[in-house]
């Protein structure tokens, strides 16, 4: 069973945005599976990094998309995106020195911070990005 189950609540509808969340969570499944299954350590390090890489991208993919439509208060949003890749980064670095392992515990920061920031920034974003287009559906190159 998936650590976290998507939940149409979750889409937004921006499909590009949607798809790269459903990616996001993914990960964090991939991660939960690795910690069940008692992975080696390598293992559990590439999927930690893969989130890291993963998630710099989406959020670069957002702030993209903020700045070219001049949405309101997309520095904050920034701001909000750099602490969350800041932390992803500080968890791998801590994971390879041994400062800290993966557990339920760090399961459920990183399902909060996705699931927050998702049900709440972003859904502004998108709330915003779709008034201003009037609906329309947007596809930045990626
Ligand atoms: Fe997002
Ligand atoms: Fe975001």
């Amino acid at each position: 069973m998936a650590y976290i189950d998507w939940s149409p609540d979750y889409d937004l509808g921006i499909a590009e945005i949607d798809r790269q969340h459903r990616r996001l969570v993914e990960i964090v499944n991939r991660l939960h599976d690795a910690m069940v299954q008692r992975s080696p350590k390598s293992a559990m390090q590439s999927v930690v990094c893969d989130l890291a890489t993963y998630t710099e991208f989406h959020f670069a993919y957002e702030e993209r998309l903020m700045q070219s439509m001049d949405l309101p208060d997309w520095e904050a949003h920034r701001s909000e995106h750099r602490v969350l890749a800041h932390e992803i980064r500080s968890f791998e670095t801590d994971l390879a020195v041994g400062r800290l392992s993966v557990s339920m515990d760090l399961m459920a920061v990183l399902q909060r911070w996705l699931l927050n920031h998702v049900l709440h920034a972003d859904r502004e974003l998108v709330q915003h990005a779709k008034g201003l287009r009037g609906g329309a559906i947007l596809v930045l190159s990626r």
